[in-house]
């Protein structure tokens, strides 16, 4: 499975550091959703699905977390706490997102405005959709 991190430029200086996220330049499609996590709790998964189509970016913009990815055929488990690096989930991947830091914040950004309808949730499903 191919995961792609992009890494994302910081403009640092004495007054501390900026990380600028403009679509279609370093997000890779046009962002029409934007949403955070916080307040997660160590020991909770969460996410469980996969998207029929939305395309998103993944950024833990303070602190850590882990993402259980699928593509129906492999798993991996990655960290992601670094704010200068944003991971893509493209369609039909599923995920989850564990082991949360007390502080990490989420943000994630979406091509495609919330739609229950997109959502595989179901494990089973995702895995016969996948073969497809
Ligand atoms: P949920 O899909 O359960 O979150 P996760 O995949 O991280 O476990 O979403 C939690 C709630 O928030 C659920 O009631 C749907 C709602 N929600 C929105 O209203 N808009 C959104 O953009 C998202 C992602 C969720």
């Amino acid at each position: 499975m191919e995961i792609k991190l992009v890494q994302l430029q910081k403009h640092g200086d004495e007054r501390g550091r900026l990380v600028a996220l403009e679509d279609q330049r370093n997000v890779p499609f046009p962002i029409r959703r934007v949403y955070y996590l916080f307040e997660t709790k160590s020991d909770i998964r969460r996410g469980f699905h996969a998207h029929r189509e939305l395309k998103q970016l993944a950024i833990v913009v303070r602190g850590s977390c882990r993402f259980h990815l699928d593509d129906g055929k492999e798993k991996i488990d990655l960290l992601l706490d670094n704010p200068a690096q944003g991971l893509l989930l493209p369609p039909m991947l599923w995920h989850e997102m564990y082991d949360f830091s007390e502080d990490c914040v989420l943000m994630v950004l979406a091509d495609g405005h919330y739609d229950e309808s997109d959502y595989i949730r179901g494990y089973d499903e995702f895995v016969e959709l996948a073969k497809q």
